[in-house]
């Protein structure tokens, strides 16, 4: 059995955000609109009037600041309120292979490897572009690289799935290094004019390699050990798949964007992945005097507060538990990704920390690494 080690991450980070502030203006913009288009309908009480959203109230229930989008101006547009991605020819890079390939570079460059070295790529995200052929076989032609590749969904817990299925392929030896990458376009499937949810997401890219311990070139993360849950909720979920038909069918489909009831997710999943990490921990033998750091899923700063806590016995402070919500908000599967790319460096040999993300399904995933 062969051990396997992260020896590189990446980040693509678009160029245009959103603050609570601009978002506001033009959901209230968008919100003013409907109200007067339908008032009729509103003061004959047949139609629900649209209540403005507050960025006080975004702020305090989620910890969100901004988020990085890949295009700003579809998305303040009260008249359209989702991005302007213009579909693209066959023939040229999709937008998730385009900005995978640029955080995938990164973390190749990270770890003194060249594309022609990896043997598989996987691609995990929460919704693809499309449905074939795998984003990660494109992915695979842009960069370069060996062997094979293929596309998974796990929602927001995709990443750490995706590293268990490289881990588990490094160790049984059918392969010697992967790259897991996380092209998260959320402001796509986010349903901007639904006051309760239009904060929650922003769009990023990461990438995280994984080689065989002894290939390793420099500083690098062993992985101790990996743990993966599902339990089935239909608490948050997207009904876009393949067998929607033309956008006029689409237009009223409020079930073709993401959707959750996130007081139900808020209550249900924080149990659930406390325990997971507990016995994760456990499984690994170790205990919470181990644990230099905790890398979670970003999705909200209480719900990581909570569990941070749940994990150590104590509020961590915010080196032990950093967050990167504030700035990129939910980026789905890449967030946890996104806060130990950014926040690893610094342990020195023989730390441990643990990745965890956790999302639709319900789904949750953790990876105990150790610096060495
Ligand atoms: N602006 C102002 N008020 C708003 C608002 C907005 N944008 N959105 C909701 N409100 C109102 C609600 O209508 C409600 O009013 P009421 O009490 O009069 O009914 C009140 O604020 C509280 O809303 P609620 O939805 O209960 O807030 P919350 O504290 O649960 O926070 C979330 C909402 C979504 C931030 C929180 O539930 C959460 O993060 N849940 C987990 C989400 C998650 O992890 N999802 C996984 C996604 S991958």
């Amino acid at each position: 059995m062969h051990s396997a080690a992260i020896t590189g991450t990446g980040v693509f980070t678009p160029t245009e955000t959103i603050s609570n502030d601009e978002l506001v203006v033009a959901f209230n913009a968008h919100a003013d609109m409907f109200n007067s288009q339908n008032a009729k309908a509103i003061a004959a009480g047949t139609c629900a009037a649209k209540p403005h959203s507050s960025a006080d109230f975004i702020l305090a229930a989620s910890g969100i600041e901004r988020r990085y989008v890949l295009n700003k101006s579809g998305v303040l547009n009260p008249d359209r309120m989702y991005p302007s991605l213009p579909a693209r020819a066959d023939d040229a890079p999709s937008v998730m292979a385009e900005i995978g390939v640029d955080a995938a570079q990164q973390a190749l460059e990270q770890a003194g490897v060249a594309a022609s070295c990896v043997d598989a790529v996987i691609c995990a995200a929460s919704n693809h572009e499309r449905a074939y052929p795998a984003i990660a076989v494109e992915i695979q032609s842009l960069l370069g690289t060996s062997g094979f590749a293929f596309d998974m969904n796990v929602a927001c817990s995709s990443a750490t799935f995706g590293i268990q299925t490289a881990t588990d392929m490094i160790r049984s030896g059918s392969i010697r290094s992967a790259l897991v990458i996380n092209p998260e376009i959320c402001s796509a499937h986010l349903e901007w004019r639904d006051r309760d949810c239009h904060f929650i997401f922003g769009d990023v890219a990461t990438a995280t390699l994984l080689q065989r311990t002894q290939d390793a070139q420099g500083p690098h993360f062993t992985v101790r050990s990996t743990k993966l849950a599902t339990h089935f909720s239909n608490n948050i979920r997207n009904n876009n798949g393949f067998l929607r038909r033309t956008r006029d069918q689409m237009e009223d489909r409020r079930d073709m964007q993401f959707m959750q009831n996130g007081r139900k997710v808020f209550k249900e999943v924080l149990p659930l992945v406390s325990k997971h990490i507990a016995e994760h921990m456990s499984h690994d033998g170790i205990t919470a005097a181990d644990l230099r750091r905790l890398w979670l899923h970003q999705a909200n700063k209480s719900m990581n507060d909570y569990i941070g806590k749940k994990v150590l016995g104590r509020d961590p402070s915010p080196q032990e538990q950093p967050n990167i919500l504030q700035d990129y908000a939910n980026t789905s599967s890449a967030g946890s990704i996104i806060a130990f790319a950014q926040n690893s460096a610094d342990l020195t040999t023989g730390e441990i920390g643990l990745i965890c993300s956790f999302g639709a399904g319900y789904s949750v995933g953790s990876v105990i690494v150790e610096r060495s």
